[in-house]
């Protein structure tokens, strides 16, 4: 079996930001609320005429400059998302045509804010087993199209974004353990009750805005804060590492809470936590791969960096992986 990195990562972020003081002239919330229970401060909204696919072509196009390579050479295109373009074709699709890669195999994937985390481990076995050498995965959402924007307990949390990274064989180093896990019993949890085969579009569903997205938040948030702890120790202990081993862990960015939980549980300080949810808010499966981006462009991450990405969300999901670095960064 062959080793397997990532050998390039890309973001892109919309245009527009809507800051706390926004919001708190659209709902009944405040700064002091927001920053105090969450640690957002502002994020950014796709525009009326932007979708998934559009913000996902251009973190895609980041990722394969920086990877190094030429377009030419990707083998396999994988979107993971919860808010794709359409419920079909795959989102994969659009930006496999409009990045030009006809030759790619394209698939979406749907595991919400674990979703880059499933990606990633999905694309590495096909590199590591040979059967492709180059992949590229992206984590986007345009979660602001169904966030419902009355409802103060959700829409001040969540951001649009896409991240994306491109993943090929390496002489060492790269990935050495992943975990993935699903609790389908906790499927009420984190939702967008209607549109599908279930509940498929009516006047009904709109009235009763089984459109957006819905969220049982104190439920999700304990169950975070409990696997990021188990999925980071499950992922440490298959690489045959310990806590102190780890040079950066990058969360999902959901709650700054959560994180600092998390923290305090694994005995590791917060700087070894990259954090930017505090700009973004929760991008679901855009979070990690904008974070890592920003991480290696900044400097921030070196290689031989010792990295455990962990996420956790609607399925519910979680996924983790150890990620020894092996790209030079500060490419900002
Ligand atoms: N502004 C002001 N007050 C608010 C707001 C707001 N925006 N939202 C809720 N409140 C009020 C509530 O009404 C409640 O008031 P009450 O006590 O009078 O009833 C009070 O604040 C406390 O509400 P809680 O829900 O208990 O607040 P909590 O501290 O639990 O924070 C939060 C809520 C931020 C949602 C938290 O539970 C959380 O982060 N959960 C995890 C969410 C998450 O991680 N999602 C990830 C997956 S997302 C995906 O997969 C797409």
């Amino acid at each position: 079996m062959r080793s397997v990195s990532i050998i390039g990562t890309g973001s892109h972020l919309p245009d527009r930001v809507l800051t706390n003081a926004d919001l708190e002239k659209m709902v009944d919330t405040n700064d002091e609320w927001i920053v105090s229970r969450t640690g957002i401060r502002e994020r950014h909204i796709a525009s009326e005429d932007e979708a998934s696919s559009d913000l996902a072509v251009r973190a895609g196009e980041k990722a394969i400059a920086a990877a190094g390579i030429n377009k030419d050479e990707i083998d396999l295109i994988i979107v993971a998302t919860v808010t794709p373009d359409t419920m079909f074709p795959a989102t994969a699709c659009l930006v496999q045509d409009r990045l030009g890669i006809p030759q790619a195999a394209t698939f979406d994937l749907s595991a919400a804010c674990t979703g880059f985390l499933y990606g990633i481990a999905t694309a590495s076995q096909f590199i590591a087993t040979g059967m492709y050498t180059h992949a590229l995965v992206i984590g986007v959402e345009c979660l602001s199209k169904i966030v419902n924007w009355d409802d103060r307990d959700t829409c001040v949390l969540f951001g649009d974004g896409a991240g994306a990274a491109v993943l090929g064989p390496v002489e060492t180093g790269g990935f050495q353990s992943f975990e993935l896990g699903a609790d389908g019993a906790g499927s009420n949890l984190l939702s967008l009750p209607a549109g599908g085969s279930r509940l498929p579009a009516s006047p009904l569903t709109v009235e009763k805005q089984l459109h957006t997205l819905h969220m049982a938040g104190r439920e999700v948030f304990k169950f975070a804060v409990r696997v990021m702890e188990s999925a980071t120790d499950a992922v440490l202990e298959k690489a045959g590492l310990k806590r102190e081993d780890i040079d950066f862990l990058v969360p999902h960015q959901a709650n700054i809470r959560i994180i600092e939980s998390a923290a305090k549980r694994l005995g590791l300080s917060r700087d070894t936590f990259i954090v930017n949810l505090d700009r973004y808010g929760n991008m679901s499966s855009a979070s990690i791969p904008i974070a890592l981006d920003e991480a290696v462009r900044s400097g921030r991450i070196q290689v031989g960096d010792q990295l455990v990405l962990v996420g956790f969300g609607g399925g519910l999901t979680w996924g983790a992986c150890v990620l020894q670095w092996t790209m030079e960064g500060g490419a900002d």
